[in-house]
């Protein structure tokens, strides 16, 4: 990369190793500071929107503007300035035309692959694998590295029980405890183990905190929830995304206790900076700032600046407030030039940690991009978590696998030829001509001999009765259909909520004509919720959750429904009956009036129902597992040991298969109402047929920790039970005491 003399004089000054000690670091930055204007201060805290992706409003004619705050040192960072083109156009402009000549941060949300698209986050949630979810973000970082990206918008680590609201399919579903252990593997992923490296991206956990209890589902909604059910519920996976080393935070769009998170003194001076000892980069979320004063907690943006800064936020993503009005505030002393200082040093700091002031070029390099943008170990990784992310919920009559050899198959549904929707919601740069649709990887799985005919069915949302007829034909005339319906990708994701979580009308019409027919149906469903297919489930014989898989989404599923690959996935977030059980999650506090079938005056609706319609950690597969009863190595622990749970899982079946081992543990008497069950711990493992295997789980004091009724974290003795098992509500149990020592 060639860098002019100027760039090069400028940044001499303040060239340090990325890896230099905390010291030399901070006395750069403090020689930075005392060379910096307010005005220059400020700009490093501004944040713009480049042009190509948008999540709010954006005046275009207000790009020059942007440009000229650019030369004027008054941004420090931009999103959606993408490709080494745009970068280095971008990172010139910093270095070669400002007084100081401080690059760019260039952040992005890389969510689920930048152009190699991986499948939605709730999808490669529900694999269970670690390692397979840190790969993703690993080649999302590498891809979006290589073109010029060096911090990323992710991961969102939300915890939601609320299928109406779009978000749900960007985060880990909704168990804290899988969700921490998916925080963690997200960011090593982006972050590898060490962020000065060209192929590692800054990681940002989002979003600080709460969004997921937006009030009924409803998009950009208040939330009202308890500090209890903060920390219970909502606060671990930001931990442990904070233990894994997470480069920055962002703030919420919601409030909390009445306080927009963007300044809420107790999410984030209390907890964030206080007791986790946060001292990154806290970024707002798209104009959060901008949007307290439409919120009314200011009168004015002025106020907005000052109470996002005093509360530690540091960079004002679009809202324009920072740069407007913090050097006037701390010139008229309304605001402390100290507070100012601070946030100006996290973000200079962020930018040496990233190697920036060593070279400003470090990550575009056009050639890195070529190469590695949609490399085929890429893909091939891509499939490889699609398939994963699988879930088998219904195979009656062990309908599936389909046998390649199979004369005539259908192909029914308004997304079963789809390149479009398969990329989901946060599609990163990829590209509907990217992805291999079900339809082509079908095609390119069955013998020769096989006849694969398609037909769309109907429209996505809209009835059409010419396609409906021809898909009706078609499906008499086969032996098989395989029906692909679902949602559309931009009706799930940012400011997509719904109210009604069933399949659209259309395709619900489509599937009973179908089913009519008397031709055996496998309902392959692509989406980014939990859809309510009550119908569905009770009369199908077949139902495959195939999400939105991203680009290699036929190859994926064609691997599932032929039997290449035997579905090993797990729901994470329950699927409901209808909407009126929302929300619904597994891990429910126990209520004092629990349901009975024979009693009026107890806790069910009297129209549906208590239970979902499948639960989480629930997933077939092609063959079968069998659980012997749980062995305990004592039923009596102390403080100071463990017991440890045994159980031997069997492949009953005849073909090699994953399975994802569950541990919950319920505490039958708290000082504070709870769980019926919350999960501790999972193995995910594979057996061939006929084998058998031990799986141990080691637990301590430690794991029966919570917030007592004082709001400590720590077990209390009594009786507990443990369940282990293949889904949420399919267990064996066993019982034991914790003892005060
Ligand atoms: C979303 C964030 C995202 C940001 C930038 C916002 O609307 O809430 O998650 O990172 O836009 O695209």
């Amino acid at each position: 990369m060639r860098i002019t003399l100027v760039a090069i004089v400028a940044l001499m000054a303040y060239a340090v190793n990325a890896q230099a000690n905390p010291s030399t670091i901070n006395s750069k930055i403090d020689q930075l500071l005392s060379a910096m204007t307010l005005e220059e201060k400020a700009g490093q805290l501004n944040q713009y929107s480049g042009y190509e992706i948008v999540t709010g409003d954006i005046d275009q004619s207000k790009m020059d503007y942007r440009k000229t705050m650019v030369a004027k040192g008054l941004v420090g960072s931009v999103l959606n300035v993408l490709g080494t083109e745009d970068t280095l156009k971008a990172q010139r402009h910093a270095i070669e035309e400002t007084r100081l000549g401080i690059p760019l941060l260039f952040a992005f949300d890389v969510i689920h692959g930048y152009r190699t698209i991986f499948p939605i986050p709730l999808a490669e949630s529900a694999s269970w694998d670690l390692e397979a979810i840190e790969r993703s973000a690993r080649i999302a970082a590498i891809e979006a590295s290589a073109a010029g990206q060096n911090w990323t918008f992710a991961p969102m680590i939300d915890i939601s029980r609320d299928p109406r609201w779009g978000r749900v399919m960007e985060g880990a579903g909704e168990d804290s405890y899988l969700g921490a252990q998916i925080a963690k593997a997200r960011v090593r992923g982006f972050q590898g183990d060490d962020l000065s490296r060209s192929d590692t991206v800054a990681a940002t956990a989002k979003h600080f905190v709460g969004y997921g209890e937006v009030v009924a589902g409803r998009e950009y909604n208040n939330v009202d929830i308890s500090r209890r059910k903060l920390w219970e519920t909502h606060l671990p996976p930001f931990k442990a995304a904070l233990d894994q080393g997470v480069s920055t935070f962002m703030n919420a769009f919601n409030e909390f206790e009445g306080v927009p998170s963007s300044a809420n003194n107790y999410l984030i001076g209390d907890i964030l900076r206080g007791q986790w000892g946060f001292d990154g980069v806290l970024v707002s979320d798209w104009d959060s700032f901008g949007a307290m004063a439409t919120s009314g907690v200011t009168a004015d943006d002025p106020g907005a600046a000052q109470m996002a800064l005093e509360a530690g936020s540091d960079v004002d993503m679009e809202s324009d407030v920072f740069v407007q009005y913090l050097p006037k505030l701390v010139r008229e002393g309304r605001v402390d030039k100290a507070l100012l200082d601070a946030a100006v040093r996290r973000v200079l700091r962020m930018k040496f940690e990233l190697g920036l002031f060593d070279d400003p070029y470090k990550y575009i390099d056009a050639e890195r991009e070529k190469r590695l943008i949609l490399a085929p170990e890429h893909r091939q990784a891509a499939r490889d978590m699609a398939r994963k992310s699988i879930v088998l919920l219904k195979n009656d009559g062990k309908l599936l696998p389909i046998s390649k050899e199979i004369k005539n198959l259908a192909v029914i549904g308004p997304l079963a030829n789809d390149q479009y929707h398969m990329n989901g919601f946060w599609r990163g740069k990829g590209q509907a001509q990217d992805v291999v649709t079900l339809l082509d990887g079908i095609k390119a799985k069955v013998s020769e001999q096989t006849k694969v005919r398609f037909t769309e069915g109907s429209d996505l949302e809209q009835r059409n009765h010419k396609k409906l007829r021809k898909a009706v034909k078609l499906a008499k005339k086969s032996d098989l259909v395989i029906l692909a319906v679902g949602e559309d990708a931009d009706k799930t994701g940012e400011s997509a909520s719904r109210t009604n979580i069933k399949l659209y009308p259309a395709q619900q019409e489509l599937i009973q004509a179908i089913y009519k027919t008397g031709t055996p149906v496998v309902m392959v469903l692509m989406n980014g919720r939990p859809l309510a297919i009550e119908w569905s489930a009770a009369n199908l014989p077949a139902i495959v959750k195939g999400w939105f898989l991203g680009s290699e989404t036929g190859n994926a599923l064609a691997d599932v429904l032929f039997g290449d690959y035997n579905p090993s996935g797990k729901l994470t977030m329950t699927v409901p009956r209808n909407v009126g059980q929302v929300p619904i999650f597994y891990n429910h506090k126990r209520v004092s009036r629990p349901f009975d079938a024979t009693d009026r005056w107890n806790s069910k609706y009297i129209d549906q129902s208590n239970k979902p319609l499948y639960p989480f950690g629930f997933g077939l597969s092609y063959t079968e597992f069998a659980y012997s009863p749980v062995k305990l190595s004592t039923n009596n622990i102390d403080f100071d040991n463990t017991l440890t749970a045994s159980v031997t899982v069997t492949n009953t079946g005849k073909r090699f298969g994953e399975e994802v081992v569950q541990l919950y543990i319920q505490d039958l008497v708290g000082s504070v109402v709870r769980p019926v069950k919350e999960l501790k711990g999972f193995r995910k493992i594979s057996l061939n047929a006929g084998e058998s295997r031990e799986i141990s789980f080691e637990i301590g004091a430690k794991d029966l920790a919570f917030y007592t009724r004082d709001m400590s974290f720590k077990a209390e003795p009594g009786d507990f039970k443990l369940f282990i098992g293949s889904s949420s509500d399919d267990v064996q149990s066993a019982d034991f005491k914790l003892t005060a020592n």
